[in-house]
């Protein structure tokens, strides 16, 4: 027996490995990492696999791909969960699992395991994605199978089976989830909602009152929808969202504090950090305001709704979020332009906007000379309220009964 494992390095995914091998018969363990732009010791994230009895550990770079083919997309959908959470690990989830399949088909490997709890919705978004592309595969939740239900616990059993932990300590400290759109943190003191994060648990961003004095103005180009430059100079996706993250960051933008209603039901508190994410949802929605006709837009950001919900349950891989992306884009088609923006101390401002594809014409709407009639209004407003007229006569002669 072989099982592909999505491998972190963290606690859990090491112990997972002794696990698995005492009740499956001592199978075969490779463990797939799937970098999205965490940062690692990635020598000793392979040394601390082998240690923990994975016979090979595959670390995949996908920042690009998923930069490209999920980051954008999302963006272009205007998606945002329950209008605060930028969906930073629920959209990482559809791609690592996909990875894991793939390395689970080339290895020949008839389990896929993850480390995700019973009580979360990385389960569901890692299964969802298992059965979508590899349906044949079994899958093993060991979280939902062992009876380890602490950290304490999961301490134990590590020391137990001489699995090397480093310096992870006993207290209870955050659950973090971490990637080139988004850091989240939850649990510790935040599991109480009155509690404020401490300033020392931010990792993106700085404090605002400890961010520069100055503002800082830049520009965001866009393509049909996707960010393709900063002030002016192009830039690939993923040195993009690095350039943006850095910025933004600095100047404290892109701090969420919110209670989240999980897939599984309940409330959970969340903080997270999405700087140049932050950005860029704000700059977007400034172009496609001077881009898009009413309609177009209207329909947009009612399946902005539907986008986030589907993204955030894991619904990836499905005919529905596709023909969704397929409104996205002939809907951004003409989404090409740039986006002037003030970023101080933790707020970002939109002070200008420009494309050639802009539907604001100066002489129309000024209030100056222009081609537009203003007797015309009269013929017009006389038939748009025809059918006001109409009903104020019929009431009032039906209240006179
Ligand atoms: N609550 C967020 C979400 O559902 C973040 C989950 C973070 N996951 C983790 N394993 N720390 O998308
Ligand atoms: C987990 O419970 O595994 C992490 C949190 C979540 O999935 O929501």
């Amino acid at each position: 027996k072989k099982i592909a494992l999505a491998y972190s390095g963290g606690l859990d995914t090491s112990i997972i490995i002794p696990w698995l091998k005492e009740h499956y018969g001592n199978p075969e363990i490779v463990g797939v990492c799937v970098n999205v732009g965490q940062q690692e010791d990635w020598d000793a994230m392979e040394e601390k696999a082998h240690a923990s009895g994975a016979s090979k550990l595959y670390i995949i770079d996908a920042r690009e791909e998923f930069a490209r083919d999920y980051l954008w997309p999302m963006l272009r959908a205007g998606a945002i969960y329950e209008g605060k959470y930028l969906l930073g690990t629920s959209i990482a989830r559809p791609l690592q699992a996909k990875k894991q399949v793939e390395v689970a088909l080339k290895e020949g490997a008839d389990a896929v395991a993850h480390g995700c709890t019973g009580k979360g919705n990385d389960q569901v978004r890692f299964e969802l994605t298992y059965k979508a592309l590899a349906p044949q595969l079994q899958i093993i939740a060991p979280w939902r199978l062992w009876d380890i239900r602490s950290r304490e616990q999961a301490i134990d059993y590590a020391q137990k089976h001489n699995i090397p932990i480093g310096n992870i300590s006993k207290k209870n400290i955050y659950s973090r989830d971490w990637n080139i759109w988004h850091m989240s943190h939850e649990g510790g003191i935040l599991e109480n909602t009155w509690n404020r994060p401490e300033n020392d648990m931010f990792q993106l961003t700085k404090s605002p009152k400890d961010a520069p004095d100055q503002e800082t103005e830049l520009t965001i180009e866009f393509e049909k929808g996707f960010p393709v430059g900063i002030n002016g100079q192009k830039k690939a996706p993923l040195v993009l969202l690095e350039e943006l993250n850095r910025i933004a960051g600095e100047n404290g933008v892109g701090r969420t504090d919110l209670v989240e209603t999980r897939l599984v039901g309940m409330k959970s508190r969340g903080v997270y950090e999405t700087p140049a994410g932050t950005v860029l949802y704000k700059a977007l929605r400034e172009l496609e305001m001077i881009t898009m006709d009413f309609d177009t837009l209207g329909l947009k950001n009612s399946m902005a709704l539907r986008y986030a919900d589907i993204v955030y349950a894991g619904k990836w891989f499905t005919h529905f979020r596709e023909s969704m992306d397929a409104y996205m884009e002939q809907a951004t088609r003409y989404c090409t332009g740039s986006v002037r923006l003030v970023l101080y101390k933790g707020g970002v401002t939109v002070v200008g906007r420009k494309s050639p594809y802009s539907l604001y014409l100066e002489d129309l709407a000024s209030f100056g000379e222009s081609a537009y009639d203003h007797r015309d209004a009269t013929g017009f407003i006389n038939l748009y309220g025809l059918s006001t007229g109409v009903q104020a006569i019929v009431h009032e002669k039906r209240n006179q009964l």
